[in-house]
């Protein structure tokens, strides 16, 4: 990254903390054993393995049983969906989602909908967030899961996960919640959010890529999706990534020390931005629900402008922000969440994710503002749609 870069793209990924390579090169260089074996090798890594464990469970507050390594919160959303359809008997054959999940679970959910599984994708509101109420009402006798997120990877939103879970529980329905995105950000147990599963990845919280979890409720039973092997309670064979669930532990330390203090930092950086943005630019719509709202996340639709070719500009600058999400940016057209929220689809294709993370600074806003609005001037000239 050239020196005067602007990194303002934390919920696509974090770069890792130098704790973390260092935990991380310790693993490669003293705890190269396998997990499982029974000699001193063997031993140390597995100490190690069950030392991250814990960091990972100190700051979600559950029981080291509870969590699953796996190889990221795709991989956790799949175990969580596809495992708890693979257990349930007869009639339970319904899984209700919402329209603004991230791929790893519509897609998931939309596989089962292709594999005999009936499915009910609920709609948001215009400010992003899911009614409870909706969810009572969809849930029916044979419905055996609902998936819904905490925190929209794209706009920030935050659901009322503990009222969904409260829903659930009282219909005696399995409730999954993507929590990748609050994780290490916004303080939660799962007991809180009523939870029975919930996902988690290290690389949006300073770790490594290639590792999460996924914690699994004391009692709900899974059916694995890889065989092979005993490792992680028979839930995610395969022998274990060490040096990734080092890093991820430490990841989770770090942020378990910080938590009391960054995410009010952080905010107060979003905020800035915000305003700054709203003063200085006409036609600026900011999406998502400003009330429940992550921390590091503002997503604007520029009127007039193409985001690509926005974030193109601002990419020129050495500035490096996001339209959608990572996973959907080189797809053509505009990002589901946008469109579910009711914008048009000039207006959805207008819009910028600006995510904040630990290294931000107010001078990355000033550098942002000093290029931003003309950028925007620019393009509006260009476009055929503005007066
Ligand atoms: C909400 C959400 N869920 C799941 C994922 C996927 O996580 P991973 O990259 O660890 O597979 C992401 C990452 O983009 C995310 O933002």
């Amino acid at each position: 990254m050239p020196p005067k870069s602007v990194y303002l793209d934390n919920a696509a990924t974090t770069r890792p903390e130098q704790e973390v390579i260092a935990a991380m090169m310790d693993a490669l260089e003293q705890r190269w054993g396998n997990p499982s074996s029974i000699h001193e090798a063997g031993r140390k890594a597995r100490v190690r393995v069950e030392e991250a464990r814990r960091q990972v469970t100190d700051l979600m507050r559950c029981r080291p049983e509870e969590i699953v390594f796996t190889s990221g919160g795709t991989e956790a959303n799949n175990l969580a969906i596809l495992g708890t359809l693979g257990r349930v008997q007869g009639q339970k054959t319904h899984i209700i989602t919402a329209a603004t999940e991230h791929r790893a679970v519509l897609d998931t959910v939309k596989w089962c909908g292709e594999h005999g599984f009936e499915t009910t994708v609920l709609p948001v509101g215009s400010d992003g967030r899911l009614d409870p109420a909706d969810v009572k009402k969809a849930i029916r006798p044979s419905t055996a899961l609902v998936s819904v997120m905490f925190v929209n990877n794209e706009i920030g939103t935050i659901h009322d996960i503990a009222e969904i879970g409260r829903i659930t529980r009282e219909a005696g329905v399995i409730f999954h919640t993507d929590a990748v995105q609050g994780f290490g950000m916004i303080p939660f147990t799962s007991a809180e959010l009523n939870a029975d599963l919930v996902s988690v990845s290290s690389h949006k919280i300073y770790g490594p890529k290639g590792i999460g979890a996924l914690y699994v409720r004391q009692g709900i039973r899974l059916e694995p999706r890889i065989h092979g092997g005993h490792q992680e309670r028979g839930l995610r064979t395969g022998t274990e990534n060490t040096v990734g669930i080092v890093g991820f532990g430490k990841a989770c330390e770090l942020c378990r020390e910080k938590i009391d203090s960054e995410p009010a930092r952080i905010r107060s950086l979003r905020d800035r931005l915000e305003t700054e943005i709203i003063e200085s630019i006409d036609d600026v719509e900011i999406l998502g629900s400003r009330e429940h709202r992550a921390p590091g996340i503002l997503n604007c639709s520029f009127k007039g402008c193409e985001g690509e070719a926005l974030l193109v500009g601002l990419d020129m600058q050495g500035i490096y922000i996001a339209t959608g999400s990572a996973c959907e940016s080189g797809e053509a057209g505009a990002s589901h969440v946008p469109m579910a929220l009711g914008l048009s689809r000039a207006d959805a294709q207008a819009s910028l994710r600006f995510s904040f993370g630990r290294y931000n600074t107010n001078e990355d806003i000033d550098t942002v503002m000093a290029v931003l609005p003309g950028i925007v001037k620019r393009l509006r000239q260009m476009s055929p749609i503005m007066p």
